[in-house]
């Protein structure tokens, strides 16, 4: 008998078997080179971190040049990328951990001066609410057939490099998600309006991919699909709206959906009166099809078996970014040593990229598990994510 639930394999509806539940969320270190190339120092990070948990995430790698959201992000969108994304799965897959990289455009979350004078482009002419971004181009209908096939090419890329899958980053405000939502979707053709319009940019990537991947011969590729469940802003997207699409999602043929928030156990942020934990109603609408991925305030052995109780998959963040052998310490009953405070004096043995160290200690210093006192910027967590500001 396992010690912890977490620690049990699961097979995926593509045969692939997951060897453990713990899964390292995808976190973007801002470490490539300016044309989206992996370092040396992501490799190691990675590296390091893979061999215990069953399954690691990278952060979003853009599909293409105007997808960029801001610098020193992952690029999948151009061959010249080849040679170092297959360092970086050969170090991911390390004693059976499964590599997959997040690919993503940022839409209307990124400025002209990250993509080198382009204005951005987005489902409409809207602006974020959000300082510093711009009012971006609506895309035309060649633009939006054209990003799609830039995700299947970078699926191409990522089962080129020997990735065992990918994960559509639908969440967070991104491209897909502006789409998704009637705040900033407001299209008048078939790709804006109504909710089953609105859902058609996503399935159509979705499509896009699985025409790649059969082509590819690679019948055992994972594509994986992240979605937020919910905005705040009026219109935005409501519980309802997700609701309705997780269900598509899960005949879709993806192999699991993973929901992206700042605490696994949160309810819904529009409406009070229901306490209901949002990834409950999302576990329903699956209706048992494919797996949920849940995220957000794991940190401790406890936390992960009570997730994984419910939800077939527990992803972690800040938590590994800490302790890079989590599950290996509780594999080998050394839990007491496991870290639950980033110190400085770690960093270089923690194989953190100074870029990322420098994200946590600024914009994420309260919340990156350098303070001991309960901050009230820690619910900041909860609503507004500081990575969707990139
Ligand atoms: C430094 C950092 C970078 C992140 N980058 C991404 C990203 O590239 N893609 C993404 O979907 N989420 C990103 N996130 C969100 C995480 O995947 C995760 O949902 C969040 O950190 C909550 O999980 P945790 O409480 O275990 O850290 C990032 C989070 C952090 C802390």
């Amino acid at each position: 008998m396992a010690k912890y639930n977490f620690l049990t394999p699961f097979t995926l509806n593509n045969g692939v078997t997951i060897k453990n539940r713990i899964v390292m969320a995808p976190m973007t270190e801002m470490s490539s080179f300016e044309n989206g190339i992996v370092t040396n120092d992501e490799i190691e990070y990675y590296r390091l971190r893979s061999g215990g948990i069953g399954m690691e995430i990278t952060g979003c790698a853009n599909v293409s040049d105007l997808g960029k959201g801001f610098e020193g992000e992952l690029s999948a969108s151009k061959d010249a990328v080849l040679p170092q994304l297959s360092k970086l799965a050969q170090a991911m897959k390390s004693n059976g951990t499964k590599a997959v990289l997040q690919i993503f455009n940022a839409g209307r979350m990124t400025t002209s001066k990250i993509l080198r004078g382009e204005q951005p482009r987005s489902a409409s002419a809207i602006r974020a609410e959000r300082p510093g971004l711009e009012i971006p181009q609506e895309m035309t209908v060649e633009e939006i057939n054209q990003v799609i096939s830039d995700f299947g090419s970078a699926t191409k890329r990522a089962i080129q490099a020997g990735f065992d899958g990918v994960e559509i980053h639908g969440a967070n405000t991104y491209l897909i998600q502006q789409f998704f939502s009637p705040n900033s979707n407001q299209r008048t053709d078939e790709w804006g309006g109504s909710l089953e319009n609105r859902m058609r940019f996503p399935l159509a990537i979705i499509k896009e991919l699985q025409r790649v991947v059969k082509n590819s011969g690679k019948k055992d590729f994972i594509i994986g699909y992240r979605i937020s469940p919910e905005e705040i802003e009026n219109p935005g997207i409501h519980l309802e709206d997700t609701l309705q699409f997780v269900p598509k999602l899960a005949d879709s043929g993806i192999h699991y959906l993973h929901v992206s928030m700042g605490n696994v156990w949160r309810t819904s942020l529009n409406n009070k009166d229901d306490q209901e934990p949002i990834n409950q109603k999302i576990k329903a609408a699956l209706n048992g099809k494919i797996p949920l991925m849940v995220v957000g305030g794991v940190e401790t052995p406890a936390d992960a078996s009570k997730s994984t109780d419910e939800f077939e998959f527990t992803a972690i963040g800040r938590e590994l970014i800490r302790e890079p052998k989590w599950v290996e310490k509780i594999l080998s009953d050394d839990e007491g040593s496991i870290r639950y405070k980033l110190s400085p004096s770690d960093v270089e043995e923690l194989a953190i990229p100074s870029p990322l160290w420098d994200f946590l200690t600024t914009v994420f210093r309260p919340i990156a598990g350098l303070s001991t006192e309960k901050d009230p910027a820690a619910n900041f967590m909860d609503s507004v994510a500081p990575w969707e500001k990139f």
